[in-house]
C-alpha cells in the first residue's frame, strides 16, 4: 500500500524533473537563491525513494550535507546527528532517524496525512517529516502551523491533557492547554533566573513563552539547539 504510493511519487518526480516543469520553491531553497532542484534531486542512479542526492538515500543526510559547517556557502544553520536528544542523558535537538511510534516517550505515528506521508519509507521521523523543503509558507519551512503546537501534539497527542501526570502512568505530561491562573501564588508572570519577571536577564531563550495564552509543550521545550541550561543562550 505505502510502497505503491511511494512508487507513484517517484514516477511523478521523474516526470517533473525530466519535463523541466517549474515548481515553486521558496527562498533560501530556491526562487531567487542559487539552489536548484538538481542540488537536492538526481533523476538517475540514486538510492532512496524520492530520488534525492544523498549517498545513503536518507533525507537527513541530504539536509545535513548543506546544514553543516562549510556545507553551503556562508551556512549558519548547522545541525549534526550528534545533537539528537536521548532523554535523561544527552543531546540538544528533537530526535530524527527514530521510529515515529515510541510508547516509552508517549509518541505515536502522526494523524495528519501531511506528516504521515513524509515519514521515511521505514516509518522513521526525518527532517522532511516536520519541514517542507519546497515551501516556506509556514516558516521555518514547516509542514504544520505550530503556533499553538499543532505539530508537536499531532504525534504527542497522548500528552495533550489538562490533568497532572500521575505515577500510575495515566497521564504522560505536565498539564498543557492551560492559562496561567492569576494571583494563585504561582510565578505569574514567570520569573527569570535573576528572580525578576522575565525577560529581565536579557536571555530570551530561557523565557517560558505562553503559546496562545496557555502553557504548551514549547513553553518548556525547544526543538533544536536546546541545552536545558537556563544560563546559556539556545537556538540557531
Ligand atoms: C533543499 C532540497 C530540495 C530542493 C531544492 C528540491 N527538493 Fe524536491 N524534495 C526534497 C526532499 C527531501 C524530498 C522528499 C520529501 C519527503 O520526505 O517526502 C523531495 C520530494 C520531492 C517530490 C516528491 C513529492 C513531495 O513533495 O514529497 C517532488 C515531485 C519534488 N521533490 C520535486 C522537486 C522539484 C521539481 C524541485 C525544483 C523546483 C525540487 N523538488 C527541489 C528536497 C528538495
Ligand atoms: C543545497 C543546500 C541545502 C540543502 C540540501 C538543504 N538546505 Fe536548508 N537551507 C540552505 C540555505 C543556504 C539556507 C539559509 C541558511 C542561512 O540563512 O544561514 C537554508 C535554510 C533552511 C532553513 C531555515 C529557513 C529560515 O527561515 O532561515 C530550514 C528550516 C531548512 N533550511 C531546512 C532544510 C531541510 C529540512 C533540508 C532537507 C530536506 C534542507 N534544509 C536542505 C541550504 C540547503
Ligand atoms: C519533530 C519535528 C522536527 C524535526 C524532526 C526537525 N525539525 Fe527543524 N525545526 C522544527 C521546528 C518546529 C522548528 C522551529 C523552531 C522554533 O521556531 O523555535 C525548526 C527549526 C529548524 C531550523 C531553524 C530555522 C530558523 O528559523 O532558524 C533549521 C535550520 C531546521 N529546523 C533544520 C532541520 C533539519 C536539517 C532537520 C533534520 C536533521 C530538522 N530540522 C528536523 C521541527 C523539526
Ligand atoms: C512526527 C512525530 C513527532 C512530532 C511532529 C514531534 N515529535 Fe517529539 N518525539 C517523537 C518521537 C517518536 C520521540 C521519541 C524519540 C526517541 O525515540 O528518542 C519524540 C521525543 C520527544 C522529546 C524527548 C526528547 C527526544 O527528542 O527524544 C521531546 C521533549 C519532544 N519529543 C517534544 C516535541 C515537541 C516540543 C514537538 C513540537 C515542536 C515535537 N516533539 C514534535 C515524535 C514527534
Ligand atoms: C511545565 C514544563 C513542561 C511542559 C508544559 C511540557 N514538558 Fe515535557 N518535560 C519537561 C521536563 C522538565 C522534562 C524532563 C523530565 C525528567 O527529566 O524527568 C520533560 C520531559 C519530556 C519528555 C521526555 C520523556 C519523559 O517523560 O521524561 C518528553 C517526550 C516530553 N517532555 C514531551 C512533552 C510534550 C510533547 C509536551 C506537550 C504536550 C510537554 N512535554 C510539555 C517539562 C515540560
Amino acid at each position: 500500500m505505502m510502497r505503491s504510493k511511494r512508487l507513484i511519487l517517484v514516477v511523478g518526480l521523474g516526470a517533473v524533473l525530466l519535463g523541466g516543469t517549474a515548481r515553486a520553491l521558496d527562498d533560501p531553497h530556491g526562487a531567487t537563491g542559487a539552489i536548484s532542484c538538481e542540488q537536492c534531486h538526481i533523476a538517475h542512479n540514486t538510492l532512496g525513494e524520492v530520488l534525492i542526492d544523498a549517498t545513503d538515500g536518507l533525507v537527513a543526510t541530504l539536509c545535513l550535507s548543506c546544514h553543516t559547517p562549510g556545507g553551503w556557502v556562508g551556512m549558519s544553520k548547522v545541525l549534526s546527528a550528534a545533537e539528537i536528544a536521548v532523554p535523561g542523558s544527552q543531546g540538544t535537538s528533537h530526535a530524527w532517524g527514530v521510529p515515529a511510534l515510541s510508547p516509552a516517550l508517549g509518541a505515536e505515528a502522526p494523524q495528519s496525512a501531511i506528516l504521515l506521508d513524509h515519514l521515511a519509507g521505514d516509518g522513521t521521523i526525518t527532517c522532511a517529516t516536520c519541514h517542507d523543503p519546497h515551501s516556506n509558507s509556514i516558516p521555518p519551512f514547516l509542514r504544520l502551523d505550530n503556533s499553538t503546537n499543532a505539530l508537536c501534539l499531532d504525534c504527542h497527542r497522548q500528552r495533550n491533557t489538562a490533568s497532572v501526570r500521575t505515577y500510575t502512568g495515566n497521564d504522560l505530561s505536565h498539564p498543557v492547554g492551560q492559562a496561567l491562573a492569576v494571583g494563585a501564588g504561582y510565578h505569574n508572570p514567570p520569573l527569570d533566573v535573576d528572580g525578576n519577571p522575565q525577560p529581565s536577564d536579557g536571555n530570551l531563550t530561557n523565557d517560558l513563552v505562553l503559546v496562545g495564552g496557555a502553557v504548551q509543550c514549547t513553553t518548556c521545550h525547544g526543538v533544536h539547539k536546546t541545552d536545558s541550561d537556563s544560563g546559556t543562550v539556545d537556538g540557531f
